[in-house]
């Protein structure tokens, strides 16, 4: 994909720190079968399957797939050996997110600030090379089994080129010529940069999962977060945002509460062996109803909408630009906060554990998350529990 779309004023943050983070690098997905995957994920969202690794490529520990769009670039990582760490994964989660990795300029001194600052190493320092340049990663663990990768790029592998299309790393080959990236070329889905990634944790844990990110990732507590908002006669959950130094970055996290009925978190963490996990990739767009009619078109499972929905919304959130008509009729959520207003849509499930899914995004000038659409959310999801057999 050769469009080059720059993430919130990345160019012009001031670098002041080791884990001061420039962008998200790649979101990492342990897979099944990471071949059927690329196809999938291109197929309903309109990724470019660009470069991969396996066994005809040199690659006889594991198998992955370079998937971009936009500035969004998945890598979908299967194990070929059986004692590959994404094996044991896949066997206790199903499909998720193993990895949120950063960008930043020196991996080294993040990551030994990172352990510094109380972190826990995943894997230290790393550095692959060959004639076009250098990555150099090094990881710390998180909640659950999910890690933070720093990655440091030189040369030909440097962030600006990767961005417009060149080498990820060492080792990964271009993918030859698919009738699914010509298509997308030409049906794009305008799906641009990640624009946040939740996490669910254990009830009772969220606090300190706010704190590591404070004290190991020196994250603050997003500035439009009010904790009035978190918990309401539906929400049955409690979450706070964190947002890195340059707010580049936004890491919500989540933990079940008590409500009327059981947690959407909970139903989460017990399909995902009562381990915390990513709960979903929020994917930013410019124009909500193109992205949202494209994926449609491709057949995306997005989640149904109580009819009453749309009887009140526009009281609450009062003129937008976008048709209204269209908004309806495409089962877009709005939100409205004091800064502007919002348009979100979320899928089902990506796999058959109802575990991580993807929101699709699109911000006039609201930062916020959407929590006037929670009530709302929040029966709908309960429909989608009842139909499970998770209630
Ligand atoms: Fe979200």
């Amino acid at each position: 994909m050769t469009i080059d779309v720059p993430s919130p004023d990345a160019a012009t943050q001031p670098t002041t720190g080791p884990l001061d983070l420039i962008d998200v690098d790649h979101v990492r997905f342990y897979v099944g079968n990471a071949k059927q995957a690329a196809h999938f994920y291109a197929h309903e969202f309109g990724f470019q399957i660009e470069q991969f690794t396996d066994l005809t490529t040199g690659s006889r520990e594991e198998a992955s797939y370079l998937l971009t769009q936009g500035n969004i670039r998945f890598v979908l990582t299967t194990g070929l050996a059986q004692d590959h760490i994404a094996q044991e994964h896949v066997k206790l989660y199903g499909d998720g997110v193993r990895d949120v990795a950063f960008c930043v300029d020196d991996a080294t001194a993040a990551y030994e600030t990172a352990l510094k600052n109380g972190g826990a190493s995943a894997y230290e320092p790393m550095t692959i090379s060959d004639e076009r340049g250098s990555v150099t990663m090094a990881g710390i663990e998180t909640y659950g089994r999910v890690i933070h990768s720093f990655v440091e790029r030189s040369g030909e592998y440097g962030l600006r080129k990767l961005k417009k299309g060149g080498p990820f790393a060492p080792g990964y080959s271009a993918v030859g010529p698919l009738a699914i990236n010509d298509y997308n070329k030409k049906n794009p889905c305008g799906l641009m940069f990640v624009d946040h990634c939740v996490g669910n944790v254990e009830e009772g844990k969220m606090n300190h999962w706010v704190e590591w990110y404070e004290n190991v990732l020196e994250f603050k507590l997003f500035k439009h977060f009010d904790d009035k908002d978190i918990s309401t006669e539906y929400s049955a959950l409690m979450s706070k945002v964190m947002a890195s130094g340059n707010q580049l970055i936004k890491m919500p996290i989540n933990e079940p509460a008590d409500g009327k009925k059981k947690s959407q978190i909970l139903e989460y963490l017990e399909w995902h062996n009562m381990t915390p996990g990513v709960q979903h990739v929020a994917l930013r767009t410019d124009d909500e109803l193109h992205s949202i009619t494209e994926l449609r078109k491709r057949g995306v499972d997005f989640l149904l909408l109580p009819k009453t929905y749309y009887d009140i919304v526009w009281d609450r959130v009062g003129e937008i630009q976008e048709d209204k008509d269209a908004v309806e009729e495409l089962g877009i959520l709005v939100d409205r906060d004091d800064e502007g207003y919002l348009l979100q849509l979320f899928t089902r499930p990506l796999q058959d554990r109802p575990t991580l899914f993807f929101e699709i995004i699109c911000r006039r000038g609201s930062q916020s998350f959407g929590k006037g659409n929670f009530k709302a959310l929040f029966e709908a999801l309960e429909l989608e529990q009842e139909r499970r057999g998770n209630l």
